[in-house]
């Protein structure tokens, strides 16, 4: 089993999109297991990245990762927000009318994308956050608490949502601004002056077997599942063949919730981490594989 001694974990929130299967609630720990074990000085290649959480915290650390996805939307959502500034971040927030008029566009602009994921419900890009009933008021009182008070998160203790509040007891949260809050706090990795060393890249993952001597941190869609988001199937059977194989030359991590090839066993399981995927693998823990 791999050790981590949990006192070392960052404290603060992880960094990273709202994306589908996104790493953000173990992404510290997965990284401090990954120094603890490890060490800090190979490459990092992160190969199925997906809304970046496990790159971010790699920055965080002042390690050197690869971020890689074949989804260039996602990494190119990553990329536009750690580069961009608090104002680029307000621009995404949209009215529920402007929401299905992108959404149906063939070709959507990497704002596009990004004003879909985080105005809607569950981040699935899908439908808007809120029902059609409450839209236009919470949208309006979202657009009129940055225009007057220039905050995400406190937006609680403004007088303008306090007097909606009593107006309109049924306005829970802003869920609007939260999204744009913890999109902002990705824009700390710019202010790390590390960014000329990520190298992102859109690639199948078997591109990178001629790697040797590095950490591969390996997140695919899981087995049996289909990932939301990612259009196309995935062979876990060709996969485990190579990370086997990778795993000769490489430290290679499988992030999972079972693997059924017997070459791999459980080194590490996050016992609070509990699936949140709807379809039936819901209550089984988060862990990780390697090559026995
Ligand atoms: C479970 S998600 C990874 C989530 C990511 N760790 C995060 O924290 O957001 C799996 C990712 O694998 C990507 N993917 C699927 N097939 C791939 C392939 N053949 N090569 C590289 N990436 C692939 C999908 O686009 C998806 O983003």
């Amino acid at each position: 089993m791999l050790i981590l001694d949990e006192k070392k974990i960052r404290k603060g929130r992880p960094l990273g999109l709202p994306y589908q299967g996104s790493k953000k609630k173990i992404s510290k720990k997965i990284i401090e297991i990954i120094k603890q074990n490890f060490g800090t000085d190979k490459m990092i290649y992160d190969v199925f990245g997906g809304g970046g959480a496990i790159t971010a915290e790699c920055l965080l650390s002042g390690l050197n990762v690869h971020y890689n996805d074949l989804d260039k939307d996602a990494t190119d959502m990553f990329a536009k927000v750690i580069s961009e500034d608090r104002n680029y971040i307000k621009s995404l927030l949209v009215s529920r009318e402007e929401f299905l008029t992108i959404r149906d566009k063939d070709d959507k602009t990497v704002d596009d994308n990004l004003k879909l994921l985080v105005n809607s419900f569950g981040n699935k890009s899908k439908d808007y956050l809120y029902g059609k009933e409450h839209a236009d008021i919470k949208y309006r009182l979202a657009i009129e608490i940055i225009r007057k008070h220039d905050t995400f998160s406190g937006y609680k203790q403004t007088d303008t949502w306090l007097n909606q509040y009593r107006e309109l007891g049924q306005l829970q949260q802003l869920g609007q601004l939260q999204q744009l809050g913890r999109l902002q706090q990705l824009g700390q990795l710019e202010q790390l002056g590390q960014l000329e060393q990520l190298h992102i890249t859109n690639l199948d993952y078997r591109a990178f077997s001629e790697v040797e001597g590095a950490i591969f941190y390996l997140d695919p869609p899981y087995e049996n599942t289909t990932h939301i988001g990612y259009k196309g199937c995935f062979d876990s059977i060709d996969f485990y063949d190579w990370a086997f194989e990778m795993s000769k030359k490489n430290k290679v991590l499988i992030s999972s919730y079972e693997i059924s090839d017997d070459r791999f066993k459980c080194v590490y399981e996050f016992k609070t981490a509990r699936s949140t995927m709807q379809g039936g693998i819901g209550g089984k823990c988060e862990k990780l594989f390697m090559v026995k």
